[in-house]
């Protein structure tokens, strides 16, 4: 459910912000009759999109165990532009359109970078760096589940599989940025600790 939400959500903000990139460009290039037409084109697209995008965006945010400063400023950003570009296209003022632009794409650097966690290289020790970085979402027992998180207490995979997804993800579940070392000791720990 959870992952399958996560796609429609990542395919909508896609679409969204295609159809605005290319809106803000024309507008930029006093392209003004091509932007009326593409307006005209994309109307029901967008709004489509857009429902969809809030609707999922939503969902989203409540199944997150702990809402993050990062999240919040991303919100407000994304929340600040939207009327800021409808005003900019209406008026087809390019200040207003370059201001919504900036919000934008920090927000977009702003969700890439709380993406992927980083750890510290000197935590060498697999348990901290599981209740640090796997727990919130696999809970300290491994069967927390947020977000559609798999039972680690069940789990079938070998330490090298579990270190392998660690490094690089697995569907709803983002990459947790360590040394190969460290992965292997968070799945020496699932392994001894957490598998029943
Ligand atoms: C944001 C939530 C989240 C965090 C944080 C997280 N996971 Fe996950 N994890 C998931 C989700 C969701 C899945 C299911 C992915 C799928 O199958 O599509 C998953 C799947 C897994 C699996 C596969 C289990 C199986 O048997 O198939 C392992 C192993 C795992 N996580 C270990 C970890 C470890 C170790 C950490 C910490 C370094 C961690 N996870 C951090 C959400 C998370």
């Amino acid at each position: 459910m959870y992952s399958m939400i996560l796609k429609i959500h990542s395919i909508s903000v896609t679409i969204f912000f295609l159809i605005y990139f290319i809106k803000t460009l024309l507008l930029l290039s006093n392209a003004n009759d091509k932007l009326e037409k593409f307006k005209s084109y994309t109307k029901i697209l967008e709004m489509i999109v857009s429902v969809l995008f809030l609707i999922t965006g939503i969902y989203l945010i409540t199944q997150i165990p702990e809402i993050k400063t990062m999240l919040i400023i991303k919100l407000i950003l994304v929340v600040l532009s939207i009327p800021l570009a409808v005003v900019a296209y209406k008026r087809s003022n390019k200040i207003l359109a370059l201001f919504s632009l900036m919000f934008i794409v920090a927000a977009y650097g702003l969700a890439e970078m709380s993406r992927t966690k980083k750890i510290d290289k000197s935590v060498t020790d697999g348990k901290s760096i599981y209740e640090a970085s796997c727990a919130v979402c696999h809970g300290n027992d491994g069967k927390l589940g947020v977000a559609g998180a798999s039972d680690l207490s069940q789990t079938k995979l070998s330490q090298s599989e579990i270190a392998s997804i660690i490094l690089n993800g697995k569907g709803a579940m983002p990459k947790v940025e360590m040394t190969d070392d460290q992965a292997n000791a968070v799945a020496e720990y699932v392994l001894k600790n957490i598998k029943k």
